[in-house]
């Protein structure tokens, strides 16, 4: 009977080390904070102390601390080939505990305006998609294109009838709860839960955006959350999207290349936010 309390009360405490890293950041897993861009990342990066710089192919890795605790910034390049293959570097290397993809975004509702923030509660792809049979001449309608979830099936996706939805990917509880809780407020812009749809188009054709905002619910759209958020779902790590309207086309607010700094200094706090839960 002791013997079998002593085992137990081992295998909690092998448990609680592995799920949350303790007080001491020897062997911690790292946070890794993603952005596509220089504008994206580079303030981030300059927040970390003993930083090491890494490449890895195409892609850039700063690690370093973040009050002593281990945090990874990641540029991950444009689009969702770049940063899928960055996400599964950056998990197979480095081994995290969270991955937080951040950076700037296209509203896809006339309220959101220029550095107003979105809590990614969920990702969608908005890239995937059969068209209808049209015959030559015919023209083409993205407006009747049915969305694939090429997450959905073994077989041929645009026969599968179950593949015919799109793949969407929830925001992690603890770091929503976490990134809502962040007492921090950006000097401009509210703060805002919502749908991130990404897909390699810059949509700026009304019809279409109202398309994914009614059927989907976006609220942006942006070129990597959903292909980052799919590859941390296949092994599992907790992962959020943050994003801040750097361009409305619906309401015509146009493009603000200096919100992707102020989004990096929220998700700061919400990185210092995490690694204080993470550690206590
Ligand atoms: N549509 C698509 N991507 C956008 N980005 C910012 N605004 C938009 C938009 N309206 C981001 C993408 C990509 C780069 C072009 O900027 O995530 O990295």
């Amino acid at each position: 009977m002791a013997r079998r309390i002593v085992l137990l009360i081992l295998i909690f405490f092998t448990y609680s080390l592995m799920a949350f890293p303790q007080g001491s950041s020897n062997g911690a897993r790292p946070v890794v904070v993603q952005g596509a861009m220089k504008s994206e990342t580079e303030k981030l990066a300059s927040h970390l102390d003993n930083v090491a710089v890494e490449q890895v192919g195409g892609w850039t890795f700063w690690r370093g601390r973040v009050n002593g605790y281990p945090v990874i910034v990641s540029r991950t390049l444009k689009g969702v080939a770049n940063a899928a293959a960055a996400t599964a570097i950056a998990i197979e290397r480095y081994n995290p505990i969270a991955i937080i993809n951040q950076g700037t975004a296209g509203g896809h509702e006339p309220g959101l305006h220029l550095y107003d923030i979105v809590l990614g509660t969920r990702a969608v792809s908005i890239g995937a998609f059969k068209s209808p049979y049209r015959k030559a001449g015919a023209g083409s309608n993205t407006l009747d294109w049915i969305p694939l979830n090429l997450m959905a099936t073994d077989g041929s996706a645009g026969n599968d009838p179950n593949a015919r939805k799109v793949a969407q990917f929830s925001g992690d509880t603890l770091l929503l709860a976490i990134a809502r809780r962040a007492a921090w407020r950006p000097a401009r812009g509210r703060v805002v839960e919502g749908v991130i749809g990404s897909s390699d188009v810059w949509n700026d054709e009304i019809d279409r955006i109202d398309w994914f905002h009614n059927r989907y619910g976006t609220s942006v759209e942006e070129m990597e959350t959903a292909s980052a958020a799919q590859i941390a779902d296949l092994f599992h790590v907790p992962f959020l999207g943050i994003r801040i309207v750097s361009d409305n086309t619906t309401n015509g607010d146009a493009y603000d290349q200096r919100t992707g700094e102020a989004c990096q200094d929220y998700v700061y706090q919400v990185v210092m936010a995490y690694i204080t839960t993470a550690t206590r």
